[in-house]
């Protein structure tokens, strides 16, 4: 495998950053995951505009132009040979001796770029079985629409769902509301049939899957409610399902140990997830 780094191409097992990269040391940083299939990436245009606002709202200079960083994607997937899996894109503040400051502004923001091939058919086998979320509380900090490295809530939170036999973790306000998974957007779909996720406010990342499915969801006249919903409201939901570049619409069974539905996947999560990709550009 290559990765690219910092202007060059190199061999993924020795492909390194600097030990003061302000990526390492402050998770100065933002990123993104971008599906590939066929070849292509999926969505790349909203999801190099999401990079740039991430960018913006953290005061970190574009690495390159626009252009020359698609061809960094292109070229590491071509390098790579893959054919459907993800790209994963970090930029950071770059290397500087450490200190809470921003380094001068000469100091050139660092940029990673891999690729990485992954058989569709196993996440197919994940979504006809639907999966099991927990709930936890959202201890994050106020601007997680920003896309930025410093997981390490959801990751603690993920690995509760794991250590719980889940595979997510939805995060749950001080007002006992949903906002979002550790790695993916919360939807259900009321017992009245109306598909329900919260509006993308500073409480959850703006997912492109979920900007994506809205349309699907539109162009099958489902009526979408744009809000936050309860706890309860899940547990009692008719179906409930994530959405994200690695999941499409993955249906969840199970709420913290109590079924959702019939327990079993959903219709709207099945129509959701088939009609994705010819919506996603
Ligand atoms: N996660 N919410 C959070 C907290 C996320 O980390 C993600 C994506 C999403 C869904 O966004 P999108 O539809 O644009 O993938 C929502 C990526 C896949 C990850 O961290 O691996």
């Amino acid at each position: 495998r290559i990765a690219y780094v910092n202007g060059q191409y190199v061999a993924h097992a020795q492909a390194a950053v600097h030990i003061e990269d302000r990526g390492y040391q402050f998770a100065d940083g933002v990123y993104e995951v971008c599906e590939i299939r066929g070849g292509h990436l999926v969505d790349e245009r909203r999801h190099v505009e999401r990079l740039v606002r991430s960018l913006g709202e953290i005061r970190i200079a574009l690495p390159m132009p626009l252009a020359a960083l698609k061809v960094v994607l292109r070229e590491t997937i071509r390098r790579n040979r893959v054919r459907n899996g993800f790209v994963y894109l970090q930029v950071t503040r770059g290397v500087a001796r450490r200190d809470h400051y921003f380094p001068d502004p000469s100091t050139p923001p660092s940029l990673v770029v891999t690729a990485r091939a992954v058989d569709p058919a196993k996440g197919e086998a994940v979504a006809g079985e639907g999966i099991a979320v927990i709930t936890a509380p959202d201890n994050r900090w106020e601007r997680v629409d920003i896309k930025t490295v410093g997981l390490l809530p959801n990751v603690l939170a993920k690995q509760a769902a794991k250590e719980a036999g889940a595979r997510e973790a939805w995060f749950v306000d001080r007002e006992g509301r949903i906002t979002e998974g550790g790695s993916t957007n919360a939807w259900i779909v009321t017992p009245e049939g109306r598909l329900v996720t919260r509006q993308a406010d500073n409480g959850i990342l703006r997912g492109i899957t979920r900007t994506v499915m809205l349309q699907v969801a539109e162009q099958l006249q489902l009526t979408v409610e744009e809000r936050a919903f309860t706890v309860a409201e899940a547990l009692a939901a008719r179906e409930a399902f994530v959405t994200s570049a690695t999941n499409f619409a993955t249906p969840v069974v199970r709420i913290d140990g109590l079924p959702i539905g019939d327990g079993r996947p959903g219709a709207v999560a099945r129509a959701l997830r088939e009609n994705f990709h010819s919506f996603a550009e």
